[in-house]
């Protein structure tokens, strides 16, 4: 949400990584258990939340339907909801920030309730597409008007009587799952939806924890069908909310690649549908232990000690993207400092996140010295054994984790590493550059 660029600059950090944090929330289940509190009758406190630009534009949103959302401390946030149909009509136009997930999550919720409302965000979400939520959404009797191509702004009128939905994804996409979950809590019957490729399933485990019934059968060929039982009552309750491990992927790969380094990244969220790249990297020889296993609010959560390792390419196959969407560009930067070529299959959804991420990853490796080559949906990227030079001023297009990885990058390269804007680093990981610089990277303002 910066209006004015915040460029950082990353040089090669003066000794090795070390020490012991813990990142922010979950992105991902930030936003569902607001939401949730906000479909719930009775309290929901939440512990952990993720206090990053996207989480608090759902924090906004849910208020704007009529829930009591407040902050009670660090992290700490308390939602009184609605019950499930009783949210209200916002007076004003819903400003998702850079949030797809905020943006198609509440579309979903909204397309269920005889309301209307409008829905935007900033330059990069007006660029997303929305019509893989409002085609299937539209089946529950709820109307859409978009600009050209199904973008944002986007007009709802929720439909007054939703029919339950039966939906085939035709893309690996937790946000289009969760959407059509979302709206068939207000219709009458099951709600069925089939994903070829299982996604992440946080949507599914927090709606059962708030009392709903949701059934999910594995398919064998590495899908699920879910279904949900309609017009349940929702029960506010406690959830906490793990160390988010899309963000503990870059200081994670920062300390295989710097030399000597050893840090421990604690109460990381381990939901197998999310661990993707933790499973790649030890292929590629990364020394990670995990500790401490446990579980906490339904989902498995560890201590990761991740030690600089040589790292060797690999074949990440295309079945996997989904468990590790959001990790590709921290992963190709792992991958530039590899020996041997990485291959990472079946990157179509990269080109529709906050930005085209396939052609950023590639732009940015490109002017850091780095060999790699886009083949259809794969990215390769052809490591030597030695980190790229460096020196070049990377164009993140309005993506946090684009700017991230690169930051990452430049803690190994002999020239710095410049960003050209920073400042969304704070829609998924506030206080980056200063945990970073804790454990002894080297990242200027
Ligand atoms: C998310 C799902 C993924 C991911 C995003 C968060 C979610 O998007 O990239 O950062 O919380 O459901 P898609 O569902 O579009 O793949």
């Amino acid at each position: 949400m910066t209006e004015t660029p915040k460029p950082m600059t990353a040089r090669a950090a003066a000794g090795p990584l070390s020490g012991s944090v813990r990142v922010p929330g979950d992105k991902s289940m930030s936003h569902r258990a607001l939401m949730l509190g906000a479909l719930a009758v009775g309290e929901t406190r939440i512990q952990g939340l993720l206090e990053g630009e996207d989480v608090l534009c759902t924090a906004a949103a849910m208020r704007a339907l009529g829930a009591e959302v407040t902050r009670t401390g660090d992290g700490a946030w308390s939602v009184r909801g609605r019950g499930v149909g009783g949210l209200a009509e916002p007076d004003s136009v819903l400003d998702m920030g850079n949030s797809g997930t905020a943006a198609r999550l509440l579309t979903g919720i909204i397309a269920g309730h005889p309301i209307f409302a409008v829905i935007t965000g900033d330059a990069s979400l007006r660029r997303r597409p929305m019509k893989r939520v409002t085609d299937p959404l539209a089946q529950c009797g709820a109307a859409f008007w978009t600009r050209e191509g199904g973008r944002l702004p986007l007009a709802i009128r929720g439909a007054r009587d939703p029919m339950p939905l039966d939906y085939t994804l035709p893309v690996a996409s937790a946000q289009v799952k969760s959407a059509v979950l979302l709206a068939g809590l207000c219709a009458p019957g099951i709600t069925r939806v089939v994903e070829p490729h299982a996604t992440r399933d946080h949507t599914e485990t927090m709606l059962r924890g708030f009392g709903a019934t949701v059934e999910v059968d594995r398919r064998d060929d590495g899908g699920r069908e879910i279904r949900l039982t309609g017009q349940p009552e929702l029960t506010g309750r406690p959830v906490t909310v793990p160390a988010d491990p899309s963000s503990a992927a870059f200081p994670a790969v920062a300390a295989l690649i710097v030399p000597g380094s050893s840090v421990t990244l604690e109460g990381v969220g381990m939901n197998p549908l999310r661990a993707g790249l933790y499973t790649t990297l030890m292929e590629m020889g990364a020394d990670i232990e995990i500790r401490a296993q446990r579980d906490e609010a339904g989902e498995p959560v560890a201590d990761l000690t991740v030690s600089s390792s040589p790292l060797i390419g690999v074949d990440v196959p295309a079945e996997r993207a989904p468990s590790m969407i959001d990790e590709f560009p921290v992963l190709a930067v792992a991958a530039a400092c590899a020996t041997g070529t990485t291959r990472m299959r079946g990157l179509a959804e990269l080109r529709v996140k906050e930005s085209d991420r396939l052609a950023a990853i590639a732009a940015g490796l490109d002017a850091c010295g780095a060999r790699l080559e886009i083949a259809g949906d794969d990215l390769l990227v052809h490591g030597t054994g030695a980190p790229p030079r460096g020196g070049a001023t990377i164009a993140t297009h309005m993506d946090h984790r684009i700017a991230m990885a690169f930051l990452v990058l430049g803690q190994v390269t002999a020239e710095p590493v410049t960003v050209d804007d920073g400042g969304f680093i704070d829609t998924s990981f506030p206080g980056f550059a200063e945990l970073m610089r804790g454990l002894g990277a080297t990242i200027e303002a």
